[in-house]
C-alpha cells in the first residue's frame, strides 16, 4: 500500500471533474472518484490506472450509500485524507415562475449533498486533511433569475464556514472556491452569444483545488477563494465623471 494521500472527488462526472482529477493525479494523490453515472465514471477512470484513479459508483447525496462508499475506500486504502465536493445543480428562472420543487432540487443538490458527503468522510479525517467546495460569484451578487441557485450557494458557503470553525482544531481545513461559469465546450454550445473571456477555465479551478489540498494552504481555514478569471460586473453607473479620462481596457 503506497503512502499517497487519498482524496475523494464527489460528483467527478461533471464539467469540472476531468480537470480536477488530472491535477490531483499529477500532484501524486490517489484519487477516488464517485458519481451515479457508471458509464461516465468508467470513461474518466479509464484514462488512468486503478492505482491513480479508483472509481466508485455511488450516490454521495444518500447518507447510507455515502457512508458505505467511504467505508469501502478506507477498507481498501486504509485512510481518506480529503474530499473535493463537485456535486452540483443549476437552474435559472424568475421567482414568479419557479415552483418549490425546483428550489428543493437546488438545495438538495448544492447544500444537502455537500453536507451528506462531508458527514460521511468527516469521522475519517485527521490532522492535515482537507475539504474543498465550489461555489459561485452569484452567491454574493445574484443576477435576476438566479435567486434560487444563488441562495443555495450562499447557504453552502455559510455552512462550510461554520463547519470550518468546528473542525479546524483537529487540523481539518474546509475551504471554498468561488467561480463563475465554466468555459467548457458544452457551455459555449448552450450560450453562443456569451463572452467566454469572462468565464472561468476549469483548469484554473483545478489548480486552486490542488493548492487547497497542499501544505502551502496550511494557513487557510474557512477561506473563500475567488477564481473568477477576467470576470467583471458591469453597470451604467460605472461611467467616469465629466472631464475624467475614459476608463476601460488599457
Ligand atoms: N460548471 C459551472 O459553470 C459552475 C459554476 C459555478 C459553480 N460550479 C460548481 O462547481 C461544482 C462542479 O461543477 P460541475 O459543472 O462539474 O457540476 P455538474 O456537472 O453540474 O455536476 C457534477 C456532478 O454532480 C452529480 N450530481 C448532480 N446532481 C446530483 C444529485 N442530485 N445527487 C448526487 N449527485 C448529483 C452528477 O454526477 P452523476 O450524475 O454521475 O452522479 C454530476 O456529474 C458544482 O458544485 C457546481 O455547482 C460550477
Amino acid at each position: 500500500m503506497s503512502d499517497a494521500r487519498v482524496i475523494l472527488v464527489a460528483g467527478a462526472t461533471g464539467a469540472l471533474g476531468p480537470d480536477v482529477v488530472a491535477r490531483l493525479v499529477a500532484a501524486g494523490h490517489r484519487v477516488v472518484i464517485t458519481g451515479r453515472n457508471e458509464e461516465k465514471l468508467a470513461k474518466l477512470a479509464a484514462e488512468y490506472g486503478e492505482e491513480a484513479v479508483f472509481p466508485v459508483v455511488t450516490d454521495m447525496a444518500d447518507p447510507l450509500l455515502a457512508g458505505r462508499a467511504v467505508g469501502d475506500v478506507v477498507e481498501r486504502f486504509g485512510h481518506v485524507d480529503g474530499l473535493v465536493n463537485l456535486i452540483g445543480d443549476f437552474a435559472v428562472g424568475p421567482v414568479m415562475l419557479t415552483d418549490l420543487a425546483a428550489y428543493r432540487r437546488l438545495f438538495e443538490t448544492n447544500v444537502l449533498a455537500a453536507i451528506t458527503a462531508t458527514k460521511a468522510v468527516l469521522p475519517q479525517l485527521g490532522e492535515k486533511s482537507h475539504l474543498v467546495y465550489i461555489s459561485s460569484v452569484l452567491a454574493s451578487e445574484p443576477f435576476p433569475g438566479f435567486a434560487g441557485y444563488a441562495a443555495s450557494k450562499a447557504a453552502l458557503q455559510a455552512w462550510v464556514r461554520g463547519l470550518s470553525h468546528e473542525v479546524k482544531h483537529r487540523g481539518v481545513h474546509a475551504n471554498i472556491v468561488v467561480m463563475t461559469m465554466a468555459d467548457t465546450p458544452e457551455a459555449r454550445r448552450q450560450r453562443p452569444h456569451a463572452d467566454f473571456e469572462q468565464a472561468t477555465k476549469p483548469d484554473s479551478v483545478a489548480k486552486v483545488v490542488d493548492f487547497l489540498l497542499s501544505p502551502a494552504a496550511d494557513g487557510l481555514y474557512g477561506a473563500t477563494i475567488p477564481v473568477l478569471g477576467k470576470f467583471e460586473f458591469s453597470t451604467a453607473l460605472a461611467a467616469p465623471p465629466p472631464g475624467a479620462p475614459p476608463i476601460g481596457r488599457l
